[in-house]
């Protein structure tokens, strides 16, 4: 399917959990989430069976596995075995339950994993996550995804002012040390009750990330190389249009479809879920979300845990 503005959405974001094991301050709200019965969302079954038909009319080309944080949901790799087959799965993770999971996760057919990482200092992790969680530990997620198969592994850094940004180009040499690729994303303000910060953007945070010269944008990423032949990537959801280029469509953990993380065409389909509603009524609603897919939406109105980034 192809929407009036020429953009094919084939790829889905799936969030499986509003629940996270950190608390992180540019996601989650200082006292955390409400929580969500698991009566509010969609039992695995019920999610596989709805990707089966969202991808029966988009044609998905790949769906990301997202949360809150996708690994504290019990049968998560479960659920991999049982979506749709075709679309390449991946994950975007924290990384802290990897060791358990990823051999299974593997196994299951999951393909990649991003693993979020924003600082090398330990104390700047607790003060971010507010958990005592540690670089060691991620570096642990990492090496035990790699082992599983689970790589090329990204690794995915929410710059903010005044807190990690003077150690950029030190992750760059982490990443390179550790066999990862460094993205920096420009932090987006959003509705979440944290303090507002200056956003640092793209060109700043390529000088603090070493410099060197960008190459082409491919999906949201522009990557960098720098003069010693070092590379990372920039996401610039803020200084950049990622909107004109966006293939993506969501399915929260709750069962609403979003066309885009603005909110706007956004169609709850639990309720058609839970009455039985047959797979036409579903594609009906789903084709008629994605044609109010916005040419630019405006991506400050929500919580980021509840739609998994
Ligand atoms: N700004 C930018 N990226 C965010 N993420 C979550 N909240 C934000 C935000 N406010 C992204 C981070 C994190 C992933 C789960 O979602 O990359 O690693
Ligand atoms: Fe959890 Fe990811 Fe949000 Fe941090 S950004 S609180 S790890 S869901």
């Amino acid at each position: 399917m192809i929407t009036e503005d020429g953009r094919r959405p084939d790829y889905l974001r799936l969030s499986v959990t509003d629940r996270c094991n950190l608390r992180c301050i540019y996601c989650m709200p200082p006292d955390g989430v409400p929580r969500v019965g698991h009566d509010d969302l969609l039992t695995l079954e019920q999610t596989a069976r709805l990707v089966g038909d969202i991808h029966s009319i988009l044609g998905l080309r790949r769906i990301r596995i997202t949360g809150g944080e996708p690994l504290v949901r019990k049968g998560v790799a479960g659920l991999i075995s049982i979506l749709p087959p075709g679309p390449e799965i991946t994950m975007t993770t924290n990384g802290l339950l990897l060791c358990e999971t990823a051999a299974e996760l593997a196994r299951n057919g999951l393909s990649r994993v991003n693993i979020s990482l924003d600082s090398l200092r330990d104390d700047v992790l607790r003060a971010v996550t507010r958990r005592e969680t540690s670089l060691g530990a991620v570096e642990r997620g990492i090496r035990c995804a790699v082992e599983a198969g689970l790589g090329p592994v990204k690794v995915n850094c929410v710059v903010l002012r005044g807190v990690n940004d003077d150690e950029l180009s030190r992750m760059v040499e982490w990443g390179a040390g550790m066999g990862v690729h460094v993205r920096f994303i420009e932090h987006m303000p959003l509705a979440d009750g944290n303090p507002v910060r200056e956003t640092v953007l793209r060109d700043e945070i390529a000088g603090l990330a070493g410099g060197g010269s960008p190459g082409r944008v491919i999906g949201t990423e522009e990557t960098w190389t720098r003069g010693d032949g070092l590379s990372f990537g920039i996401i610039a959801p803020v200084s950049g249009n990622l909107c004109r280029d966006c293939r993506r469509v969501r399915l929260t953990a709750r069962g609403v479809f979003m066309p885009c993380l603005s909110g706007v065409g956004k169609v709850d389909l639990r309720p058609l879920v839970l009455s039985g509603a047959g797979r036409e009524d579903i594609v009906r609603r789903v084709i008629g979300a994605v044609n109010l897919k916005p040419e630019r939406g405006d991506c400050r109105s929500l919580p980021m845990w509840r739609i998994g980034g």
